[in-house]
């Protein structure tokens, strides 16, 4: 018996859209390539013409354009599900996960380069280095030197909603790199390293603050925030970039920690 949840259901689904799709769209994918094994240090463009369904999604276009018609095209991917947060990349002008962009969006041309900020090793690929490095310099872990209590560290739901929204995080990098003062200056940590300190600082379990906070009240720290909100913009996970910072600068601020 069909429980209303079942595969029947799933397929039927599938059939609408297919049915209401309208058939296939050609979609022309301009990409920025770059190979300094081959080409030297100048990027240069691609168009890879190819006929998709229109629910596939963007990364999906990009297999179809490295698996038959280009092999030598580099891109990082891993989950296709918004997860992992490998395949951020500039989708017509924007940062974006490729797994997220459904074709019809951006059909039938798009335009697809590699993040901006960081040193770009290969086609789409970037040397994630420097964003991670401001992600470890946060102390991006639990904290909490009071010694192993008896059961579990207990936290009520108030407590925990104060940082729910940052717990979301995948680093995608896409805030980082979507930040004109990143750009600028890759010593900054970027939004990314501050939403994972905030989801530490504000944790209840935590005794690390006030180290995170002293961090983050350096040079290169949360006052370079311009409040430009691409961040918040560019975040897959719908995460609020921008208030994080804020929280954070008001804690730097006015708590005295
Ligand atoms: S805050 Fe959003 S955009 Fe920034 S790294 Fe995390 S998931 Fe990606
Ligand atoms: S491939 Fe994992 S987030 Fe897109």
């Amino acid at each position: 018996m069909d429980d209303g949840n079942g595969l029947g259901d799933v397929l039927e689904a599938s059939d609408r859209r297919a049915a209401g799709a309208g058939g296939r769209v050609t979609l022309t994918l301009r990409i920025r390539r770059y190979n300094p094994e081959t080409r030297g240090q100048e990027s240069w463009w691609d168009e890879f013409t190819i006929e998709s369904e229109p629910d596939d999604r963007l990364l999906d276009a990009l297999h179809h354009v490295k698996w038959y018609l280009d092999g030598t095209l580099a891109l990082r991917r891993s989950c296709a599900h918004g997860i992992c947060g490998s395949d951020a990349m500039m989708i017509n002008g924007r940062n974006a996960l490729a797994c997220k962009v459904i074709v019809r969006d951006v059909a039938p041309r798009v335009t697809v380069e590699p993040i901006r900020g960081l040193p770009v090793l290969k086609d789409l690929i970037v040397d994630m280095e420097p964003f991670f490095a401001g992600y470890r310099s946060v102390l991006p872990y639990l904290i909490n030197d009071s010694g192993e209590p008896e059961k579990e560290r207990l936290q009520s739901p108030e407590e925990r909603h104060r940082y729910d929204d940052t717990t979301k995080c995948i680093l995608c990098a896409a805030c980082t790199t979507s930040c004109p003062i990143f750009w600028g200056d890759e010593e900054y940590v970027g939004p990314a390293a501050i939403v994972n300190a905030h989801r530490f600082v504000y944790d209840s379990r935590d005794e690390g603050g006030r180290r995170r906070l002293e961090i983050l009240a350096e040079k290169n720290g949360v006052f370079r925030c311009r409040t430009t909100f691409n961040c918040t913009d560019a975040c897959p996970r719908g995460i609020e970039v921008t208030k994080a910072i804020q929280d954070v600068k008001r804690s730097i601020l006015f708590d005295r920690f």
